[in-house]
């Protein structure tokens, strides 16, 4: 739904009936500041209903830079601090309820835009230690649009519960878009899941997200485009052509790429031309849940090595082989990189997920020399050439050409 343009304190009247009505609040949060006025005491202030001991408790936590201060207030006494935290000259206020995400906006006059839409959260105190809270609600009319079956729900759900922890990184940069694609989008349930939740979390921030769809396929791509479009969503748009060749924020500018790069079971080596995108772009955040690794199964092929005699030990080992290697060469290229099971193997076998942020600075020349060698060692001993490497061969030659500088 579009946003409604509505007088301030009308608005800030309706967010303080929504954050005092605690037991269908799931959380809010106030941040960026009103142009033209003094920043608010926090840079971001975010409130959730907490059960304690005690009872009943709003917590507020404010962040200014790295510094993190919480807030328990009993629900019966909240009103006084609900009302200093409206008092701030924040620029965007998000609420979600039981019900609704309502998004207040202050623009330059001093006027309110106020965005409602769906929840897709359960809402209600939560204990500390168990809040089971959906990120992607599988009953959300999208779905249906879609036609995914369970399993992909949960996968795209668990998908997202790995990039929330990690979306500060995007959210905090300066600038008001954040820009996120989907690499081998298929039939886009992911997508559409990622583009809901991190729209919101943008939205809570103050920025715009746009998410793209890529995929070589013009009839998924065409899927995508109609479901955007019946959905009502904003930003979400759908690109015909390979992820080798994909540039879709080319037209931001030379520097101008994506925040955040995903890529869920794009098949063999459209992974390698996932991670070597978000590398070349520089992205921050990458998330790429690999599919089959045929590449150096193929180059493992007549090895007989004990490891690898069988195939079905060959495929295995493959996914291992070509997982690790991908991580050093991330590694070497200036990312922190995790490997974990994002969802359990019941719902599908392809359960790793490749985390990766950027650092910028890289590893120390001491570690890069460790993973270098690490790197040849793998290379060297099974006889394989992995895809990722040979599409970075530049930038490989670079580390290299620095590590050996550096002896
Ligand atoms: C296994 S499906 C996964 C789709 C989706 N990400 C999901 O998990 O539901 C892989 C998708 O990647 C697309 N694809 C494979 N190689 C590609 C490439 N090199 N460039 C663009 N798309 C590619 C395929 O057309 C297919 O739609």
């Amino acid at each position: 739904m579009e946003p409604v343009p509505t007088d301030l304190t009308t608005a800030l009247a309706d967010v303080r009936t929504l954050l005092l009505d605690t037991p269908h609040l799931a959380r809010a949060v106030a941040a960026g500041r009103r142009k033209g006025l003094e920043p608010p005491a926090a840079e971001r202030v975010e409130v959730r209903p907490v059960q304690l001991k005690a009872g009943p408790h709003l917590q507020f936590t404010a962040r200014t830079g790295p510094v993190v201060s919480t807030r328990n207030v009993p629900v019966d006494e909240a009103a006084a601090a609900v009302d200093d935290l409206l008092a701030q000259p924040y620029g965007n206020l998000h609420v979600e309820t039981a019900t609704e995400v309502v998004q207040v906006r202050v623009t330059k006059k001093g006027d309110a835009q106020v965005h409602r839409a769906a929840a897709a959260h359960e809402a209600g105190p939560a204990g500390h230690d168990k809040a089971k809270n959906r990120l992607v609600d599988p009953d959300d009319p999208l779905f249906r649009v879609l036609g995914a079956g369970g399993d992909k729900r949960r996968q795209v759900e668990a998908f997202v519960r790995q990039l929330a922890p990690l979306a500060p990184t995007v959210l905090s940069r300066p600038g008001d878009r954040v820009r996120a694609v989907d690499l081998g989008c298929g039939n886009a349930y992911l997508t559409f899941a990622a583009h809901r939740w991190l729209g919101d979390a943008a939205r809570a921030e103050g920025k715009v997200l746009t998410t793209v769809g890529v995929d070589v396929r013009e009839d998924v791509v065409a899927t995508g485009r109609r479901a955007a479009a019946e959905a009502g969503l904003t930003g979400l748009e759908f690109a015909v052509g390979s992820i080798a060749g994909a540039d879709p924020y080319a037209d931001g500018g030379p520097d101008v790429g994506p925040d955040v790069v995903m890529a869920l079971h794009a098949c063999d080596t459209a992974t390698d031309e996932a991670l070597a995108r978000a590398v070349r772009w520089g992205a921050p955040l990458v998330l790429a849940a690999p599919c089959c690794h045929r590449d150096v199964q193929r180059q493992l092929h007549g090895n007989r090595a004990p490891l690898v005699r069988h195939a079905i030990l060959r495929e295995r080992f493959a996914d291992v082989l070509t997982d690790t290697l991908r991580s050093l060469v991330l590694q070497l290229l200036g990312y922190r990189v995790e490997v974990v099971e994002f969802i359990d193997s019941a719902h599908t076998p392809r359960n790793a997920m490749i985390r990766a942020v950027r650092t910028g600075s890289g590893p120390r020349p001491a570690a890069r020399a460790d993973l270098l060698a690490e790197f040849d060692e793998l290379t060297r001993t099974w006889g394989v050439s992995p895809a990722l490497a040979r599409m970075l061969e530049p930038e490989l030659a670079a580390v290299r050409a620095g590590v050996q500088a550096a002896l």
